[in-house]
């Protein structure tokens, strides 16, 4: 990885790209190959054996691709990066990585429902043992461990409620019993939160979102120590082939070039949302880090910078009223996903956590009348306008 030596909104802009190498080129060239041709037999022996650095074969590693990863890398202040074809590719290299059959992963008490999924998964087929946990208090956190506890799962903000962990408490903890802290840090991006600052030992991103930020790319990043990284490299990565192609990394170079300005504008735009909806009769609660009636308020100054682009709130009523909501409204996007410039809605207890067991669902905190939304970059008194109209009609 290149020394980081800038601050973050330079770094985002030129870390790890050197034009002078390629013609002046201002945008990094994609290097669209599957193999790289050895200039001779010994050589090709040499970098088969790890004798001479150099590129074999672009599952193994790419210019293009590598150049995103010490991008992220360097983002996240961590050692080294690694790309996927997507978040879940990402999140299932790094879980297989660090457990073992008879093994228990301890999660934070909701988690993104294809990562449930995996963990059933993982448990039906290879004994992978795993719980939830809120996670809010030492005790709590010290019951949940197990003696095979070999890692520690966290997403904070959790998707779709908005609590947050505090990330201190839990690395701290993990030292003690020597298990790895893994933090997906998909929904603050590192212009939010930087996990391995506070001790954690890998962060997850679903690049698809903020990373990439324009709803054109399906890429998952990994960030952690030099030794962990090359490990997941020349195992789950490489041998189970879930990498990612030289143009997804390009989008996401290009899409990294502006993650603080979106950061910012997304956060200003969710702040003036949710002012907006805490006075409407058809709202029951909302849900938003950096509001100061978040019980995680304390939490959230100490660990993030900004509240970020995502917002959840419970209106009156249920799932009929709200799919009504959904369909009543015109510029704002019914769709999964999140972080892109279109403003999107989403409603969790029948989309992204249909398939989490409705008992699990509700312990997660994931109700029928719960609504996600993905505030975009649109002016914010037109997606105010928007969401006002179809609530005043479900009111
Ligand atoms: C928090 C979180 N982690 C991981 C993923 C999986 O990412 P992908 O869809 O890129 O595979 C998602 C997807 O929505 C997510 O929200």
């Amino acid at each position: 990885m290149e020394k980081k030596n800038a601050r973050f909104e330079t770094e985002v802009v030129h870390h790890g790209y050197d034009s002078s190498i390629y013609h002046g080129s201002l945008a990094p060239p994609i290097f669209q190959t599957s193999t790289f041709s050895f200039q001779t037999a010994e050589q090709g022996e040499k970098r088969f054996a790890g004798e001479e650095e150099g590129y074999i074969y672009s599952r193994l590693g790419n210019p293009t691709v590598k150049m995103l990863e010490d991008r992220i890398a360097a983002l996240e202040n961590g050692e080294a990066g690694l790309a996927f074809g997507s978040g879940m590719a990402a999140v299932s290299a790094v879980l297989i990585a660090l457990t073992r059959s008879n093994g228990h992963i301890l999660c934070s008490q909701g988690i993104y429902g294809c990562t449930f999924g995996l963990l059933q998964l993982l448990k039906n087929k290879y004994e992978v043992e795993h719980s939830f946990c809120s996670m809010q208090t030492e005790a709590e956190i010290k019951d949940a461990i197990r003696p095979e506890t070999t890692c520690i799962y966290i997403e904070t903000p959790i998707n779709p409620t908005m609590a947050l962990i505090d990330i201190e408490l839990v690395v701290s903890i993990a030292k003690e019993y020597g298990i790895k802290v893994v933090v997906d840090n998909t929904f603050c991006s590192p212009y939010l939160q930087q996990p391995l600052d506070i001790g954690c030992d890998i962060i997850i991103h679903s690049a698809t979102k903020y990373i990439g930020g324009h709803g054109d790319v399906i890429a998952g990043l990994i960030v952690g120590s030099k030794e962990m990284i090359q490990e997941i490299s020349m195992t789950t990565l490489k041998d189970i082939g879930g990498v990612m192609s030289p143009f997804d990394a390009w989008l996401l170079i290009r899409g990294l070039k502006t993650l603080h300005v979106r950061m910012d504008r997304h956060c200003d735009n969710a702040e003036y949302v949710i002012e907006q909806l805490r006075g409407h009769e058809a709202i029951e609660s909302v849900f938003y880090p950096s509001d100061k009636n978040n019980p995680s308020y304390s939490i959230m100054k100490k660990q993030m910078k900004r509240g970020g682009g995502l917002i959840s709130f419970t209106i009156k009523g249920g799932k009929a009223e709200a799919q009504k909501l959904l369909n009543e409204l015109n510029l704002i996007k019914i769709a999964v996903s999140l972080g892109d410039a279109e403003t999107l809605i989403q409603h969790p207890a029948t989309m992204t956590h249909a398939v989490v067991p409705k008992e699990n669902r509700e312990q997660m905190g994931i109700t029928d009348n719960l609504i996600r939304l993905s505030v975009g970059l649109e002016a914010k008194e037109d997606i105010w306008d928007d969401l006002k109209q179809a609530l005043d009609k479900i009111a």
